[in-house]
């Protein structure tokens, strides 16, 4: 039993319509600890990223998920953002007519408020986050995403690049303070300079308050972000983990190391 690790996947089983993709999967990620989860496509990287939030369509067929000691496995999204976690998405969606200052002031307040249920079953009532006060927030934050500030009044994701979605997941990541982040493939389809800030980004967030989960497919991020641990994943198993030098192996040889290493295994 661990008292300490602050998200704990116990044997996680996962169906997607009808379909097993996690078979009996393990992990634990800290406070102040940096994880990578490494594995080629289709091995359910992303599935264990939607089921960690919560995703209706991901059936948890097996095993557990406990944050913070307890169970989640009951909780939607929302709860779980509120508790604490966080995940930035690999294809984040555009949502036109909501700007990027208005989402993150909604998200903000929904993660700091404790919903208390009233009587009509309305949200009672509250101020949230003084507009003076999250604008200074939010400048602050995009000054370290190195984000100009007129990007905060474009609406959420509609055209942007590669590169500026995956910077405004970072900055959603930086203004709600989660305890742990999963970011799931947050490297693919940026360039060198944005995965720099990107990365720089996640290392300036980082530190005893945050436990990060990188997922990636690529050994690239990890040469600016710097894991503590290094998971492998095939066939919806962790079936290797080391510390860093386990993801220069994988650069080196390739996943096939890892295949024979399993085949041989048995
Ligand atoms: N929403 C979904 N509907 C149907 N199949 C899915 C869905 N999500 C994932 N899968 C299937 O699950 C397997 C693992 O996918 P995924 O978790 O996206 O892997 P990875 O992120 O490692 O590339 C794949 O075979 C994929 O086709
Ligand atoms: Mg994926």
């Amino acid at each position: 039993m661990s008292q300490t690790a602050d998200l704990v996947v116990q044997d996680l089983h996962v169906a997607v319509e009808g379909k097993q993709i996690l078979k009996g999967l393990s992990l634990e990620v800290r406070k102040g600890e940096v994880h990578a989860l490494m594995g080629p496509n289709g091995s359910g990287k992303s599935t264990l990223a939607n089921t960690l939030m919560g995703h209706p369509r991901y059936e948890v067929t097996g095993g557990d998920i406990l944050f913070k000691g307890e169970s989640i496995l009951g909780l939607e999204s929302d709860a779980r953002s509120r508790a604490g976690l966080f995940l930035a998405f690999q294809y984040p969606v555009a949502i036109p007519g909501v700007t990027v200052s208005n989402f993150l002031r909604t998200a903000l307040n929904a993660r700091l408020a404790p919903r208390v249920a009233t009587t009509d079953g309305s949200m009672p009532a509250r101020r949230g986050i003084a507009p003076k006060e999250f604008r200074a927030l939010l400048r602050e934050h995009m000054a370290l995403l190195k984000m100009d500030e007129s990007f905060a009044l474009r609406y959420l994701n509609d055209g942007f690049s590669g590169g500026e979605k995956k910077r405004t997941e970072i900055l959603q990541m930086a203004m709600l303070k989660p305890e742990i982040a999963i970011m799931d493939e947050t490297d693919s389809g940026l360039d060198i300079d944005a995965l720099r800030i990107v990365s720089e980004g996640v290392n300036a967030l980082s530190g005893p308050d945050l436990g990060v989960l990188v997922i990636t497919h690529y050994q690239r991020i990890l040469d600016y972000i710097k894991p503590h641990f290094v998971h492998v994943m095939l066939d919806g198993r962790i079936t290797l983990s080391g510390g860093p030098e386990l993801a220069l192996e994988l650069e080196s040889r390739g996943y096939d190391f890892v295949r024979e290493g399993k085949e041989s295994a048995r």
